[in-house]
């Protein structure tokens, strides 16, 4: 094997996607032949102690307290920011100036001005940048994109898609701070809007092209609750659950739907598409499989497939182990950078860019825009 590149890493926040992506750098140069190897420069957050231990247990060389510190760093390249909505724009910008690659995670911005603001950034740098949707990277989902782009559908008439969680609906349950910043929307943005819906949203406009305008409703379930950093109880300004209607470019009808409240779901991410000649369906609990109908097969035994994505032919599958062994969650991520650093390697941009991205805060911008004005809104193109 040839020699590998190296490709100095920078990471803010140590928490669940801090973690998601550090398990990615290590992981995809050992499973994917790429050009690049991800070294783990610096990790940084506040807590000097805590990121301290963060760094050792996952090899980083060095700890920073503050992003500026880490941005302004000459021995880093690229800059991964894996911490919470609110802090996404400030750092992308300034890493974008400071001539870094930048990684962002979901949402881009908490709002599409935001977002737009991290595209002029990182597009007047001319710097590589990719937003971490990484449910885009799931082998079932590949082989239905590929399924899509292979025309075996033909007109597409429907497309839903959920995102059903249940842990918000204790009324005792605080806003903000550590581990509940999702909930204070000065922090997050929106709710579920931004939090869940997004990704279906971005998944959707992978698979199915742009949506063109929108019919929303959202609701705030708990209107109350005790806020973590003032300790007082103060508004909720997130949606808890949201749903909407919106029409697809390519004619296509569809329906969303994205909650924190339904009871018994931890994190049941479906989608189902109608074509003239097929149908799909995809759900996160059961990620290996495809659900295929094909309307051209004859015969009595014409119906529904299940097909387990596992063999060395289905996507990214033949890195792994062997046909009919499952990988899982964590693997999303490692596709996603192995991707990345392909792509680098052949001066190209592995998608989602930042503009994709941008394209999903506009979806989300209007979804927000219809639930309170009650109308139809238009989403622009990015
Ligand atoms: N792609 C996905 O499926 C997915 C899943 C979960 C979260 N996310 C996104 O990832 C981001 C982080 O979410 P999480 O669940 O990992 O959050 P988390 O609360 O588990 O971790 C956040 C981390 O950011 C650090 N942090 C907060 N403010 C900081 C600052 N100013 N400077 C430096 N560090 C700071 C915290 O100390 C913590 O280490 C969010 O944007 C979230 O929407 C994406």
């Amino acid at each position: 094997m040839s020699k590998k590149k190296d490709l100095n890493v920078g990471i803010v926040g140590y928490g669940f996607m801090g973690r998601t992506h550090s398990n990615a750098y290590l992981q995809a140069p050992r499973f994917f032949d790429v050009a690049y190897r991800p070294v783990l420069k610096a990790a940084c957050a506040r807590n000097a102690d805590r990121v301290k231990g963060f760094a050792e247990n996952w090899g980083y060389q060095s700890a920073e307290t503050d992003w500026r510190a880490l941005v302004a760093r000459k021995d880093i390249d690229l800059i991964d920011i894996a911490s919470p909505n609110d802090t996404h724009a400030e750092i992308a910008i300034a890493a974008a100036k400071a001539g870094k690659m930048v990684l962002c995670e979901k949402p881009l911005g908490r709002t599409a001005e935001e977002a737009k603001a991290m595209v002029d950034a990182v597009e007047k740098a001319k710097v590589p940048n990719m937003v971490w949707y990484n449910y885009r990277r799931v082998p079932a989902v590949v082989l239905l994109k590929k399924l899509l782009d292979e025309d075996r559908f033909g007109r597409i008439f429907h497309y839903r898609s959920q995102f059903l969680q249940d842990w918000t609906i204790s009324q005792d349950l605080p806003q903000g701070g550590e581990g509940l910043w999702r909930l204070d929307s000065a922090v997050a943005g929106s709710g579920v809007t931004g939090d869940l819906l997004a990704h279906n949203v971005d998944m959707a406009l992978w698979l199915n092209g742009p949506i063109t305008e929108i019919s929303a409703m959202t609701e705030t379930f708990v209107k109350q609750r005790k806020h973590n950093l003032t300790g007082q109880v103060e508004p909720v300004k997130i949606d808890d659950a949201s749903a909407f209607l919106c029409r697809f470019q390519n004619g296509s009808l569809a329906l969303f739907e994205a909650t924190r409240y339904a009871r018994g779901h931890k994190a049941l991410f479906t989608l189902e598409i109608n074509g003239e000649r097929a149908s799909a369906a995809w759900d996160l609990h059961d990620l290996h499989r495809l659900n295929y109908f094909d309307h051209g097969d004859e015969g009595q035994l014409r119906g529904w497939k299940s097909v387990h994505i596992t063999d060395g032919d289905h996507p990214y599958m033949k890195n792994w182990w062997v046909p009919g062994l499952q990988i899982g969650y964590e693997h999303t991520f490692i596709h996603q950078i192995a991707d990345f650093l392909v792509a680098l390697d052949g001066n190209r941009t592995a998608a989602p860019t930042f503009r994709d991205g941008l394209a999903t805060d506009y979806v989300t911008d209007a979804v927000l825009k219809s639930a309170k004005t009650k109308k139809w809104e238009a989403v622009p193109a990015a």
